[in-house]
């Protein structure tokens, strides 16, 4: 018989510790909702003891399953009881709550992060889960041996066997530095399985240092795993964790040679990827396996040839099978009213409020005015940046520009600034700059005190194709003071006005970080 290969998605968690990535409470809640809909077995919600939105959004996550049991919701924890008790209150309210508790096992991170020795490392796993147990909360406890693909192999089976017996059920293997091999994986894992018996869920989570995040997870599922944690895109810590849609279509697409069973409607691939893709702020590169732009286009003659004659010449998948339609369907247009509106944007997997989809509208509007049709890619672009400029304070009222080829380029630009408390007032400068784009951005660094500040990425694309595109630009900044990221995006048929917009983004998250007052 086929074993059934659970997936759990940490997009939520290791996902937004992507450079950059915030999700909100609200949209952290869009996309659980997404991700149960698709048939995620467990969804890794947050680290409810790293803040209290994350705490919040956890809780929230867990009040949304209340009634669900295909569905679990896990929150991670460090190895103390505060971390643990703050996570099992988050998870109360779901129906399948797991605990997720993770220590550091390798030498390297003892002796460098942790300053403990092997042993206080066992007796700490044996006391917390023990303890996390006795609360008699969480359906599952998972274990994580944080840095297990460089933790000598020995002292990995010793660790593993002392969560097994305080009552760990998941026994989860990182390699949380993406160093590891699909051979060398495969070894470890049997290792594991052999030293260790008893009934556990073998589960194993990827990161893609080397690019072989899905590769080592597929690896891991021949040599016995039966849960696989990644995120969608592959979002996450440097190169990023695992990406789900990979991998679970080569299970899909190759089950005649892995022979494993999924949960995963995967025609909703497509969807929740966009989704997380708009959420996040993190473009999809184009030539992304499964989910890029360029994934199911062909442009060398002999590949369209063998295309026109029978697809299955050069694709290995159906579109559909991943909910791709072929043509982006045009939905909407200067005519539509709030309610179409409205409609598609839940659809599509957003929850915005009353207020939030009249101001959306109110710009749909606008775009709506200067470009025939507004297609999905469009809707996701201005719902994407209105969600974005709910951290403001610094609104652009005007701006003019002055540009050409003989002269310095200088920019006016006004912004409404409302800070808590005062009534919203104006502030204008002017500023130069080495083209019309750097002059904005100079006049906008001067009004918000934020010249220490380094522009570390700006581009623009054109959302769809037809001289009307709507572009959106895309904006990340750096603060001096922690390195910390910001990113901003703004769209609209003028690229000007959408960097400038996009600009105020990031500044108005790195203000509202960094400038309380
Ligand atoms: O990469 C990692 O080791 C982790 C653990 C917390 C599971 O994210
Ligand atoms: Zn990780």
């Amino acid at each position: 018989m086929e074993r059934t290969i659970k997936f759990c998605d940490v997009t939520l968690r290791d996902g937004e510790q992507t450079p950059g990535v915030h999700f909100a409470s609200a949209q952290k809640l869009d996309i659980a909702k997404r991700l149960r809909r698709m048939g995620i077995d467990v969804i890794e919600a947050g680290f409810p003891a790293s803040s209290a939105g994350d705490f919040d959004a956890v809780s929230a996550i867990a009040g949304e399953m209340a009634d669900c049991d295909t569905c679990t919701v896990s929150a991670l924890a460090r190895m103390t009881t505060a971390d643990i008790d703050t996570a099992l209150r988050a998870i109360g309210p779901a129906k399948r709550k797991r605990l997720h508790v993770f220590i550091a096992t390798s030498d390297i991170h003892l002796e460098n992060k942790l300053h403990m020795t092997r042993e206080q490392v066992l007796a700490r796993i044996s006391q917390c889960i023990t303890y996390a147990k006795s609360k008699n909360i969480a359906d599952e406890i998972e274990f994580s041996a944080e840095d297990a693909t460089r933790t000598d192999l020995g002292f990995l089976c010793q660790a593993v066997e002392c969560a097994v017996a305080a009552g760990a059920s998941v026994i989860n293997i990182p390699d949380t530095v993406g160093y590891t091999t699909p051979d060398e994986f495969t070894d470890i894992l049997r290792a594991i399985r052999q030293a260790v018996k008893g009934r556990y869920e073998l589960s194993v989570h990827c990161h893609n240092d080397l690019g072989l995040a899905a590769a080592n997870s597929l690896a891991a599922v021949q040599a016995g795993a039966t849960q696989i944690e990644c995120t969608i895109n592959g979002l996450g810590e440097r190169a990023g964790n695992a990406p789900f849609e990979e991998i679970v279509m080569a299970l899909t697409v190759r089950n005649d040679v892995i022979g494993v069973f999924h949960h995963i409607n995967t025609r909703e691939i497509t969807e929740t990827s966009r989704l997380v893709a708009s959420l996040s702020g993190i473009r999809i590169a184009p030539n992304k396996a499964v989910v890029g732009a360029n994934a199911f286009s062909h442009a060398s003659g002999i590949h369209q040839h063998g295309i026109m004659n029978s697809r299955a010449t050069y694709e290995i998948m159906d579109p559909a099978s991943i909910g791709l339609r072929t043509a982006d369907t045009i939905v909407l247009g200067k005519l539509s009213g709030r309610h179409a509106f409205a409609e598609r944007v839940k659809a599509m997997g957003y929850s915005l409020t009353a207020e939030g989809i009249d101001a959306a509208f109110t710009r749909f509007k606008e775009i709506a005015d200067k470009k025939s049709v507004i297609t999905d890619e469009d809707l996701r672009a201005i719902v994407g940046e209105y969600l974005d400029s709910l951290e403001g304070r610094y609104y652009l009222s005007t701006f003019q520009i002055q540009s050409g080829n003989h002269i310095k380029a200088m920019a006016l630009v006004t912004l409404k600034i409302s800070a808590d408390g005062q009534e919203p007032y104006e502030v204008t400068e002017a500023a130069p700059g080495e083209g019309p784009i750097d002059a904005a951005f100079n006049a906008i660094e001067r009004i918000a005190g934020a010249e220490d500040t380094e522009l570390i990425s700006y581009n623009i694309t054109a959302v769809t194709e037809g001289t009307d595109a709507l572009g959106e630009a895309r904006v990340k900044l750096k603060s001096p003071a922690d390195g910390s990221v910001y990113t901003g995006r703004g769209v609209s048929t003028d690229v000007i006005k959408a960097s400038i917009k996009a600009y105020l983004n990031a500044i108005n998250k790195w203000t509202n970080a960094n400038k309380k007052s």
